[in-house]
């Protein structure tokens, strides 16, 4: 079975994300989004919230998988016998940091390749960090996200008021 890892924050998940899970979940057999702890990103949504939001977000794929992990990720591949990572590239911006985890993680797991897909050119600016700011900030993100990411979105502005 190809089975491939799409790592990453998802803080939240984006359209940009769904695009990307729509478009290699045709390539793969399974897909597992693979929700990060990373402690040095100060995050909105935690990890249980930011992985129902993918859950909910993606009911329409029938290959897609959600969990979370910490540590090192060339290790959770290997637990999960994948065959590929999944990464999406944006513009030039994302590329340098893209390359060097690609290497490191070919250096780690030698098996394992980074696939790198291109999102919609609707999706080229959008970005969780970018979208957090503009919704908690009272602006309209309902074509840049879920409908659920853009309710549970709205629900941390009043908190936040
Ligand atoms: O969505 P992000 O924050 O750009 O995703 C980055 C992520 C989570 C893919 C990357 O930070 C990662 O793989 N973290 C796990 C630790 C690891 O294996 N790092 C690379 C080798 S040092």
């Amino acid at each position: 079975m190809r089975l491939a890892v799409y790592p990453g924050s998802f803080d939240p998940v984006t359209n940009g994300h769904i695009d990307i899970l729509e478009k290699t979940s045709k390539i793969f057999d399974k897909i597992i989004v693979a929700v990060v702890h990373n402690v040095s990103k100060k995050a909105l949504f935690t990890l249980d919230e930011r992985v129902e939001l993918i859950r909910e977000s993606t009911k329409h794929l029938n290959n897609i998988e959600v969990e979370c992990f910490s540590g090192l990720l060339a290790n959770y591949l290997r637990d999960r016998e994948a065959c590929a990572i999944i990464r999406g590239l944006r513009t030039v911006a994302d590329f340098e940091y893209e390359m060097h985890m690609a290497m490191i993680n070919k250096r780690l797991i030698p098996d394992v390749d980074t696939i790198f897909i291109m999102s919609d050119s609707s999706n080229i600016f959008v970005s969780s960090s970018i979208i957090k700011e503009a919704a908690l900030l009272g602006g309209d993100v309902s074509e840049l996200v879920p409908e659920i990411v853009k309710l549970k979105l709205e629900a941390k502005r009043q908190e936040t008021i």
